[in-house]
């Protein structure tokens, strides 16, 4: 089923969705009246994709997570896309089977684009993935949960400019793959939600009623090393985590519940389903830690401050600037620090373009288990430097910043060269 070969057209376009009864919102979306339809890639794929701008302001289409080099394919701030113009993207990609996304980039525009309705999954695929024992029968028992909150205005539509906050714009009413309030039918014993924190800023602590346990087997850029039992998930802003949730204590008839704290955010509808007698891995990556010369010195990177007074290493981006440099193939740890106060400081969520890095500690201690396989995104905390390991494979200039999409429009951002 997978060509070796793949074209794509995709268009950011105004739409109308109806989200609530009564009056349509107004959005955006890609090919779609918001959000925009799951892509599908193989690895090893020659991929080429026109990239079409119908908006009436200019754009760019970033591939969150995607393993492709430089700013212009990659669609940074570098890459714009003018209203009624097109670009064309060619690449071969080469990456382990993960969930990643696609979002616009224009700085400092990025935050208002995502909350007219601009991201979409991207999904990976790789034949090691495909030869384990784990649910990919997409839309029936793999299917991707784009995670969202919006705030209604008059008439049933967003205002992004009433709501702006420079620490992140939230609303009231989760809007989960750009639906409110939605159910989905299981008709297969186990589920695999492909978790994806599309929000601007807000965190979601995921659990389902009854604290139904459910297995985390991937992260943001593929397999965890081993599957990870949990009642309780935490995702940061742009961070994924695929999981598995095993419905056979529940008959046709019963309901389960997805929450984040208190919120019920999606229903779950049992049907009558065959039973799956075979257990999931538990074993699922070999991962093997790139080699860091003890002659490279560690990055420090520092992330500061609060609403307009956000800075990446004590300044505020600038795209004419190149503010740091690595060779590729050169593995390096870099210590990210969150200087904001442990009481009442935000969780600013890290996150590196082009690359998937591996988390070493949390402020020296281990990391969590369910955060042992490739990121590119970590939330770190208030007070805590998270050591992470970091190699790109192909040359290209790297933006890096906070994914609070409001602190990064505020120059909580940088780039990296590797030559
Ligand atoms: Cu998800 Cu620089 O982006
Ligand atoms: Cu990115
Ligand atoms: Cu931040």
């Amino acid at each position: 089923e997978t060509s070796h070969e793949v074209s794509y057209t995709i268009t950011a376009q105004e739409g109308e969705a109806q989200l609530l009864p009564g009056e349509k919102t107004k959005t955006w979306g890609y090919n779609a009246d918001i959000l925009g339809r799951t892509i599908i890639l193989n690895d090893g794929q020659d991929v080429h994709i026109t990239l079409k701008n119908n908006l009436p302001e200019l754009t760019t289409f970033h591939w969150h997570g995607l393993n492709v080099s430089g700013p212009i394919i990659d669609g940074g701030c570098h890459a714009p896309v003018y209203p009624g113009k097109a670009n064309k993207i060619d690449f071969t990609l080469h990456q382990e089977a993960a969930t990643t996304w696609l979002h616009p980039h224009p700085c400092p525009s990025t935050a208002e684009q995502v909350w007219h309705g601009l991201a979409a999954a991207v999904i990976v695929k790789d034949k090691h993935e495909a030869s384990l024992h784990l649910p990919r029968n997409y839309g029936v028992d793999d299917i991707p949960v784009v995670l969202q909150d919006r705030r209604f205005h008059d008439h049933n539509q967003f205002d992004y400019r009433a709501d702006y906050d420079p620490d992140g714009v939230q609303g009231p009413t989760a809007l989960i793959n750009g639906t409110v309030n939605p159910y989905f039918d299981v008709t297969s014993q186990r589920l695999r939600l492909r978790l994806l924190d599309g929000a601007n800023r807000r965190e979601w602590r995921l659990h389902f009623s009854d604290d139904l346990k459910f297995t985390q087997i991937a992260g943001d850029g593929g397999l965890l090393p081993d599957a990870v039992d949990l009642t309780h998930l935490m995702l940061t802003c742009a961070e994924r985590a695929e999981v598995v949730v095993d419905f056979s204590g529940y008959h046709a008839g019963d309901e389960v519940v997805l929450y984040s704290d208190d919120t019920p955010i999606v229903h779950f509808r049992i049907h009558d389903f065959n039973a799956d007698p075979e257990p999931l891995p538990t074993h699922l990556l070999d991962i093997k830690p790139p080699v860091v010369d003890p002659a490279t010195p560690i990055r420090k990177v520092v992330m500061s401050g609060m609403d307009e007074s956000v800075m990446l290493d004590g300044k505020k981006f600038n795209m004419q600037r190149i503010d740091a440099e690595q060779p590729v193939g050169q593995a390096q740890y870099w210590d990210v620090t969150n200087t904001n106060d442990m009481t009442g400081g935000m969780v600013h969520p890290f996150h590196i373009h082009g690359t998937q890095f591996l988390i070493i500690s949390r402020n020296g201690h281990a990391s969590y288990p369910n955060e042992h396989g490739y990121k590119d995104t970590v939330g770190v905390n208030p007070g805590e430097t998270v050591r992470i390991l970091v190699r790109f494979d192909l040359p290209g200039v790297y933006m890096y910043h906070c994914h609070i999409i409001e602190h990064e429009d505020g120059g909580m951002m940088a780039q990296i060269e590797s030559y």
